[in-house]
């Protein structure tokens, strides 16, 4: 923090009104008000250092529950259960990696990563991140926002598609920010990638994380002006709030719901800022959803089969991706033992399967996506690991 400025900001304005010994007093005092908030800040900023330790997002949870082998047999049979499926109609054989490399369309060597909020793209930002020194690109993200603004206007899909478009090849740029189509502003097509996670665990995990203390304070710290949640909002537990019909855990087919950013919905990353991928769980934005995906998108990850997710990475984007599992099991991933966000308690079956029920258009999607994933897999004819 500029102390210097701050006073000087504090100082000036009434150095020119007031008489030399009063405007000498308000200084003092702004001095030491000054000194006394940022000794403060700076002994929040700390304790919220230690927090992070102990509570890293939970994004980096699930990567974990992968490295304990829980995922596995999922992972495994998912994609084994589409080969039968291929081998059935006889598409096996004619699976082509050019048919489902959208890398090839790319006239700009940038990968677009447009992350969505607890999916783990925490943990793939990281990953990149080392990526870009082993593999030497350019690394770039956006800052942290007051509000996330995913839905962006016209002229600032415009501004947005330029700054992509701006940057020296090879290089990533990483932003919260709904499917911006780059190329319909008459700019080179970049590389886009994401990542997808079941979205009845997304939302629960999205319940929590606003929820947990170092989310908030960091706000704070960011936003000292923003007012600190209610107690009793923060104890509302995911389970009560579906069964007693609160308005939070209220998810309606066709409802419009904005401001704050839609978190219900990760499908919205996909469909971009027409009006259609507003309302909820509806085949509108469903179907503009998969599009995006299958004409623009190099690859969509998939959380839960992390191995896969990494494989195609490393197939179908190689320039950025190359040692992608190598860095992301021998760095990061050992790096990181269990951390759980503490503040999550277990959220049982019955209460998964009634928002599931309302969540069908963002399970169908989130299918989709990982179908496609195992076709690009497939497609690699790659032996068996
Ligand atoms: C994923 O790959 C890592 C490293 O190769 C391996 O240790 C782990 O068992 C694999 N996990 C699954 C689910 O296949
Ligand atoms: C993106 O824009 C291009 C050029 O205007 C258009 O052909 C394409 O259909 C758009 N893609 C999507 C998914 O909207
Ligand atoms: C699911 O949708 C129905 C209406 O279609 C609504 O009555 C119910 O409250 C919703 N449930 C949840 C958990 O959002
Ligand atoms: C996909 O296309 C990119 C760019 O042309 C190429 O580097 C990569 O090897 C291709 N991958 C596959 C699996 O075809």
């Amino acid at each position: 923090m500029n102390i210097a400025r701050k006073i000087d900001q504090a100082y000036r304005p009434r150095r020119f009104t007031l008489p030399k010994r009063t405007s000498e007093l308000v200084a003092l005092i702004a001095v030491s008000t000054t000194l006394f908030l940022f000794l403060h800040t700076r002994d929040l900023h700390l304790r919220l250092k230690e927090m992070e330790v102990r509570l890293q997002p939970e994004d980096i949870i699930l990567t974990n529950q992968l490295l304990s082998g829980e995922s596995g047999p999922e992972e495994l049979s998912g994609v084994k259960a589409m080969m039968k499926l291929l081998q059935s109609t006889g598409e096996m054989p004619t699976l082509e990696p050019n048919q489902l490399n959208n890398t090839r369309k790319a006239q700009h060597d940038v990968v677009f990563f447009n992350r969505v909020p607890k999916v783990g793209s925490q943990t793939l930002m990281e990953l990149l991140r080392r990526l870009s020194i082993r593999n030497d690109f350019g690394f770039h993200q956006d800052r942290v926002q007051r509000v996330e603004t995913i839905r962006l206007a016209p002229e600032d899909q415009a501004a947005l598609s330029a700054l992509v478009s701006s940057y020296e090849e090879p290089s990533v740029y990483i932003k919260h920010v709904c499917f911006t189509n780059v190329s319909s502003f008459g700019l080179p097509e970049p590389i886009y990638i994401n990542l997808v996670r079941d979205p009845v665990e997304r939302v629960i995990s999205w319940y929590y994380y606003v929820r947990a203390p170092w989310y908030y304070v960091e706000r704070k710290i960011a936003f000292p002006d923003l007012p600190l949640p209610d107690p009793k909002w923060l104890k509302k537990d995911f389970e009560q709030c579906v069964l007693s019909g609160d308005r939070e855990c209220k998810y309606l087919k066709g409802e419009v719901r904005e401001g704050i950013g839609d978190h219900r919905r990760q499908s919205m990353f996909f469909c971009g800022h027409h009006v259609d991928c507003l309302p909820f769980n509806t085949d509108g934005a469903l179907e503009r959803a998969k599009r995006a995906v299958e004409e623009n998108y190099a690859v969509v990850g998939v959380l839960e089969e992390m191995n896969t997710t990494l494989a195609v990475l490393e197939h179908y984007v190689p320039r950025f991706f190359e040692g992608a599992s190598d860095v992301y099991w021998n760095e990061i991933s050992r790096y990181n033992p269990i951390n759980k966000n503490n503040f999550k308690p277990p959220v049982s079956e019955e209460v998964k399967e009634l928002v599931r029920k309302n969540f069908t258009r963002e399970i169908e999607f989130y299918e989709f996506c990982k179908q496609r994933l195992h076709k690009q897999y497939l497609a690699l004819k790659l032996k068996k690991p």
